[in-house]
């Protein structure tokens, strides 16, 4: 309890799984929370599940104008920005020969572009306020090496784990940290998405891949959003000062390095 104490936090794809997750344990921890999303009826559940401390806010990560509205309606609405979640992201699957450019634009411009910019613009912020700050990026066990059907997915998660090393090294003579997270496979919209998009290409029956990637965890089953909100408090604190541009998996023991 406490370790965000008097913090304003950003998460953006907070209306639900992974991002919701996250906001309730920042409000938990005594942060302010704008819980951020293109849905913004669902942003609007969520922060009134969270209760006081937290607040939707609409915004699109892939157009520029809503990325500067969000951030001005946060340091309106609780006077600064001390932590940003980079935690919007999109998934598609296609091998490489039947993958689409209007895929190929899609899952960069929110996962790459979005992460990017939302970066920039909390960075600004936060030099401008001159007491640092905390950037998470949600990467995966995705970005660490290639998988067959998801080229694309996997190219975006790559690269947010080197914009992670780079702004990291960048920002932190301002004092602001930027760290990520490689969740590996957790309970979510996102992977019944995922299961449904396995079922059509392998020709399985919806929710067996779920099962098998699940039995495959060393911890000996999927993830769950909550799995990843100690790490995501943790980089967001005090505590994680002197970490610098690193990426974290989080994944029950799927990868290591
Ligand atoms: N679920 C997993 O197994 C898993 C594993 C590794 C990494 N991740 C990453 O974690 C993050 C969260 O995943 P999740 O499983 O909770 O996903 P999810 O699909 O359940 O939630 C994603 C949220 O992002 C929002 N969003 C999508 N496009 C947006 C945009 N352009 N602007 C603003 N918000 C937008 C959606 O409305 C949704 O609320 C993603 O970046 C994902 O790639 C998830």
């Amino acid at each position: 309890m406490d370790r965000l104490r008097g913090k304003s936090a950003l998460i953006t794809g907070a209306a639900r799984g992974i991002g919701a997750a996250f906001a309730h344990a920042y409000a938990r921890e005594g942060a302010t929370v704008a819980v951020a999303d293109l849905d913004l009826e669902a942003s609007r559940r969520t922060a009134e599940a969270i209760g006081p401390s937290a607040y939707a806010v609409q915004v699109d990560v892939t157009r520029q104008d809503s990325i500067d509205a969000a951030l001005a309606a946060v340091l309106d609405r609780a006077g600064g920005l001390d932590i940003l979640v980079n935690n919007a992201g999109v998934y598609d699957m296609d091998p490489v020969t039947a993958m689409t450019r209007s895929s190929f634009d899609r899952l960069f411009s929110v996962n790459v572009a979005g992460t990017l910019f939302m970066l920039q613009a909390a960075a600004r912020a936060m030099i401008a306020q001159g007491r640092g700050g905390k950037i998470i990026n949600l990467a995966s066990q995705a970005g660490r090496r290639g998988e067959p059907l998801s080229p694309i997915y996997c190219a975006t998660k790559a690269a947010v784990i080197s914009l992670t090393q780079s702004a990291g090294l960048d920002l932190i003579r301002h004092r602001i940290n930027v760290n990520g997270i490689a969740p590996g496979v957790i309970e979510s919209d996102m992977w019944d998405h995922v299961d449904a998009l396995f079922a059509r290409h392998e020709g399985r029956p919806l929710g067996e891949k779920k099962r098998l990637v699940g039995e495959a965890v060393p911890f000996g089953r999927m993830g769950v959003p909550e799995d990843l909100a100690g790490m995501a408090v943790f980089l967001a604190s005090a505590e994680a000062d002197y970490i610098v541009a690193q990426t974290y998996n989080v994944d029950g023991g799927n990868w290591m390095s």
